[in-house]
């Protein structure tokens, strides 16, 4: 998989997204990561690529063009084109698994107040929010995405078991896990995970992330009993 970020700030990537197991990944070229300028693509010298919005209002958008040029300079035709933004759908486990599918992503880093509305209208796909907050730009959001679909994408995590039992990928947040050593400062690690019956350590492990999900994430927990109930 090939992953583009079109940005104001290429100077930000591959940060987080060069160490770690994408860091990996992408030296291993199971997954590359690129930037694209787009202060480049500016008509005048001076790299403009915002400017006021027609009909008055506060802050600056990202022009058109420079935006387009620079997404045709690296469109194929089976790429898809996703912006940062949020006002856009929410970004979650479900969506991540869709674009790993994906032969080539096109991130577009959202900047200042907005974007012209017909960069949206003719040249993106989708438009995809981290979260119901806002940051001051669409970049660390568009790492978050390129960092949740890369570890996603065949032979990135060591054994492939790592990525179906963790939380959010059955609708329920993980159960707890311990280490050595079995007890430290009076804290013992819980018998069952000692005693050998996997039978056992498997219904416990059930019921603890049954209980989290339920106290931390009623929405995920309703969720959960929905599919359920359609799988009985
Ligand atoms: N840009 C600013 N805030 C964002 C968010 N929450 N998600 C995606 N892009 C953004």
């Amino acid at each position: 998989m090939h992953i583009d970020v079109l940005t104001l700030f290429p100077e930000l990537f591959p940060g987080p997204l060069g160490t770690s197991v994408v860091g990996r990944a992408a030296e291993r070229k199971l997954a590359t990561v690129g930037t694209v300028d787009v202060r480049e693509f500016a008509a005048d010298r001076r790299g403009t690529v915002d400017e006021k919005p027609y009909g008055g209002g506060p802050g600056m958008l990202m022009m058109v063009e420079p935006l387009t040029l620079a997404l045709e300079s690296i469109r194929r035709p089976d790429s898809v084109v996703v912006m940062t933004t949020p006002r856009g759908e929410r970004f979650d486990q479900k969506l991540a698994r869709e674009l790993a599918q994906l032969p080539h992503l096109i991130l577009v880093a959202g900047h200042y107040e907005g974007v012209d509305e017909r960069f949206l209208a003719s040249e993106v796909d989708r438009e995809v929010s981290i979260g119901d907050y806002v940051l001051s730009n669409g970049n660390l959001a568009a790492m978050v995405i390129a960092d949740a679909v890369i570890r996603l994408l065949p032979g990135v995590l060591g054994d492939d078991a790592s990525s179906c039992e963790e939380s959010h990928s059955n609708d329920l947040l993980e159960y707890p896990q311990y280490t050595r050593p079995e007890e430290f400062r009076s804290q013992r690690v819980p018998e069952v995970l000692l005693s050998g019956d996997h039978g056992r350590i498997e219904r416990w492990r059930r019921s603890e992330a049954e209980r989290l999900t339920r106290e931390r994430r009623p929405d995920l927990w309703e969720k959960y009993l929905q599919r359920q109930t359609k799988e009985v």
